[in-house]
């Protein structure tokens, strides 16, 4: 465990067992960050991320990537309860970057369903990129998921809902340094 003694997460009885730790993270951002440099060279991609989720993993990553690339942002929501996706997906602000012939590179914080990730897919390609792939974080396993073309993983994990590192619940958590389970009705009583 690699909180902070004394911070305030120490009371917070909905943030469970760590998942993937700030170590961990560290330490695959770097090898995620070589392995780009490496495959794009001398075509450095646009880094698209995708707010809110992607906002820490995409800072981390940047940095991580030794070529002048060009960042842009996208938001989207996808809207469902507080924890599941209903596989509706809004885009409330579009990348300002012209497309067209760009080497794109989608940074995303966590696929499900893959719902988001398909819709953004099939909209972006409509945009006409050179090459389109996509960098997730983290993948659940699960038979929820339909298949989506993911170049770069970070982690697969199981099909929790998880916080922490631009990971929220109602916009809470994602200062989190590790990426833990959520416990929406708190802690077992033991
Ligand atoms: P999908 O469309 O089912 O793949 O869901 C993807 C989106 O749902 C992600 O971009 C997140 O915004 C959100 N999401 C899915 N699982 C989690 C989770 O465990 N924690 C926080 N957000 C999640
Ligand atoms: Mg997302």
């Amino acid at each position: 465990m690699t909180r902070v003694p004394g911070s305030y997460w120490d009371s917070d009885e909905h943030i469970g067992r760590v998942v993937v730790s700030q170590d961990a993270i560290r330490r695959r951002v770097a090898e995620l960050g070589a392995q780009i440099t490496a495959d794009y060279g001398e075509r450095p991609p646009l880094l698209v991320g995708v707010l809110k989720g992607a906002f820490i993993f995409m800072a981390d990553l940047a940095r991580a990537i030794r070529l002048p690339v060009e960042i842009d942002l996208m938001a989207i929501a996808s809207y469902g309860s507080d924890t599941t996706s209903s596989g509706v997906v809004r885009i409330m602000k579009d990348v300002d970057t012209d497309l067209v012939g760009r080497d794109v590179l989608v940074v995303e914080d966590i696929i499900d369903s893959g719902v988001t990730l398909s819709y953004l897919q099939r909209y972006m390609w409509a945009h006409r990129p050179a090459t389109l792939e996509v960098c997730a974080l983290l993948v659940k396993s699960g038979p929820q998921r339909r298949d989506v073309d993911l170049r770069y993983v970070g982690f697969t994990i199981p099909p929790d809902f998880v916080i922490g590192y631009g990971l929220d619940v109602d916009q809470r958590y994602r200062n989190l340094r590790d990426i833990c389970i959520y416990r929406p009705d708190g802690a077992p009583d033991d």
